[in-house]
Order: structure tokens, then C-alpha cells, then sequence
């Protein structure tokens, strides 16, 4: 054992099998003197696309604000945009004590290198798909986040969730209890329901590739996540799928009574047009290449919104 005093406190002291062993005593991860490089690694990444999730869809919540019914709605949405730029920077402050310089992460990086799920390419233009938005993206989000509080090894993360966790809970309610008022309106149901109709299916698609086709590394052998990518899928669509239908909503998807699974009843994965919005029903399933081609190539707001960010920063710079 090295002696701590002596040893830079962001060099990871132990071998990949001394963090084996360490979680399978029910021993936890505090910092980089009980991890090995490659569990900082497997960390690392896994912290940079939940801050960069959580910090884009503050511009794209914003951007959906501005169609908010009244002042008080309007006001609600601007605290889940607060809210999500604190979660962004619990993210961010994590990786800056893992050594990872966070300016150049947020203010360095083009706008294609950011790594968030492709669904906040697409703007929200409208209440109706901010609403949506609420109830299936923050629902995901509250998901993910669920497990990683479940089941990661590093207790930082796990004690910073405890807050994240509430404020998503706050979030998704928001979506859900204005889905459920202003569904018994004829027009308004028609508008959700057109949200819906490309909004579940791209939230589909936001836990990844199948667990066939999925390498995990090291997420779940190090205990950062619990659940395999399928497992996260199953666990949104039991909340989603019985509350879109509680309210006449149609989903492409349904509970399989004797498996108890639920099952996608469209082609999936699907082409997608993001600027109209619209799935490609008619040519059927695609390859996960495909949509991998998609995703990085993004879609039609990343390049506003992470720019619209970076702004402020970039002025300054300038000035200086
Ligand atoms: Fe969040
Ligand atoms: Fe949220």
C-alpha cells in the first residue's frame, strides 16, 4: 500500500482486480485511491453524457417555455430549466474532482463532440411537446439516474443523486399532471397525441443499443450501473405505456400478459425525419448501424443549443 500522503490524490492506486475485489466485499469507491484507470475511465465517460444531458436540455426546455399557457406555467418550466443546469454542474464539479478539465469539456468542445441522447437534437417547439417531453424524457432520465443511485459503487455520485432524483420525480409529475388535465380536450388531446407519435419512439431509442448487440464493459462490471440497456427500456415503458393509455393515448407498445414484458409493436429501430418530425413506417426496420449514423452525424438543433451556451463564454474570451 502506497503511502497516501506522498501520492498524487487523482492517480487510481489499485489494479482492475483489487476493484473487483473491493466491490464484491460490498466495499465502495470514494475517490481515485480505491479505483483502478480503467474504472476512472469507465466513470468518466459515464459522467460526461449524464452533465451533458442534463445541460442540453436546458436551451431546449427554454425554447419550448416561450408557448407555455400562462405566466405561472411559463415560471415552472424556467425552474425545471434551474434545476437541470444544477444537475448539469453535480456532473460537471464530479469530473473536475476527478481531474478532467470541465471548461474545456463545456466550452472547448465543438457541438458534434458533446455526447447527450439524440432526442434533444430535435427542438421542442410547442406545450404540448413540452409537456411530452416531461413525462417521457424526464421519466427516462429519472430511470437511468434511479439505477445508477441503486447500484453504482461511487458513493459521490450516489449522495449527489439523492437531490437529482427528487427534482426529476418534480419534473415528470409536471409533464403527467398537464397531460392529464388538458387530455379530455378534444384539441389538445389530438396535439399530445401528435407529440407522443414521434416522442415515445425516439425515448425508445435513448437506452441504446440492445443488449444483444451491446458491448457494456465496464459499466456493469464495475457496479456504475445496475440494469442492462433492455432492463432501463422495460422500466420506462411500465411507467409510460400504462399512464398514456389511463388518458386514450395511443402508443406503439404493449404489456405481453405472460411474459409480463412489455413488447414494441412497431418497427423498431426506426428512420427518422427530424425536421418533420415524422417515423418511417413505410420502410420498416433498420439496421442499429443506421441509426448510429444518425446519431452522429446529429440532428437539427445541437449546433444552436450548444452554441447558445458557449455564448456568454465566447464574448468574454473575446473581450479580454
Ligand atoms: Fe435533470
Ligand atoms: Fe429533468
Amino acid at each position: 500500500m502506497p503511502n497516501l500522503a506522498q501520492v498524487d490524490p487523482l492517480t487510481p492506486q489499485l489494479s482492475n482486480e483489487q476493484v473487483i475485489e473491493r466491490l464484491q466485499a460490498d466495499r465502495m469507491v470514494e475517490g481515485p485511491q480505491h479505483a483502478s484507470e480503467d474504472y476512472i475511465k469507465a466513470l468518466t465517460r459515464t459522467l460526461i453524457v449524464s452533465a451533458d444531458t442534463e445541460l442540453i436540455s436546458a436551451p431546449s426546455y427554454l425554447g419550448a417555455a416561450a408557448d407555455a399557457p400562462d405566466t405561472s406555467s411559463y415560471m415552472s418550466v424556467i425552474s425545471i430549466v434551474q434545476d437541470e443546469l444544477g444537475h448539469a454542474h453535480i456532473a460537471y464539479r464530479m469530473l473536475r474532482d476527478l481531474g478532467v478539465d470541465v471548461d474545456e469539456l463545456v466550452y472547448g468542445r465543438s457541438p458534434g463532440e458533446f455526447k447527450y441522447p439524440y432526442a434533444f437534437d430535435v427542438p421542442l417547439e410547442s406545450w404540448p411537446e413540452m409537456i411530452v417531453a416531461n413525462a417521457f424524457y424526464d421519466r427516462a432520465g429519472f430511470v437511468l439516474l434511479s439505477d445508477v443511485f441503486d447500484h453504482t459503487s461511487y458513493v459521490p455520485w450516489k449522495r449527489a443523486l439523492v437531490k437529482v432524483d427528487r427534482e426529476e420525480t418534480f419534473h415528470l409529475r409536471h409533464g403527467e399532471r398537464w397531460i392529464a388535465k388538458l387530455a379530455r380536450d378534444e384539441d389538445w388531446h389530438r396535439r399530445i397525441q401528435a407529440a407522443m407519435d414521434w416522442m415515445f419512439v425516439l425515448t425508445l431509442e435513448w437506452f441504446g443499443l440492445p443488449d444483444d448487440l451491446k458491448k457494456h464493459g465496464g459499466q456493469l462490471s464495475y457496479g456504475l450501473k445496475g440494469q442492462t440497456n433492455d432492463q432501463l427500456r422495460q422500466t420506462w415503458m411500465s411507467a409510460t405505456v400504462p399512464f398514456a393509455e389511463k388518458h386514450d393515448f395511443d402508443v406503439p407498445a404493449h404489456l405481453d400478459e405472460e411474459s409480463g414484458e412489455y413488447v414494441i409493436d412497431c418497427a423498431f429501430p426506426m428512420a427518422f425525419d427530424p425536421e418533420k418530425k415524422e417515423w418511417d413506417h413505410g420502410k420498416g426496420e433498420v439496421s442499429w448501424d443506421d441509426v448510429i449514423d444518425r446519431w452522429r452525424a446529429k440532428g437539427p438543433a445541437n449546433e444552436r443549443f450548444v452554441t447558445s451556451l458557449q455564448r456568454g463564454h465566447a464574448a468574454l474570451a473575446g473581450a479580454a
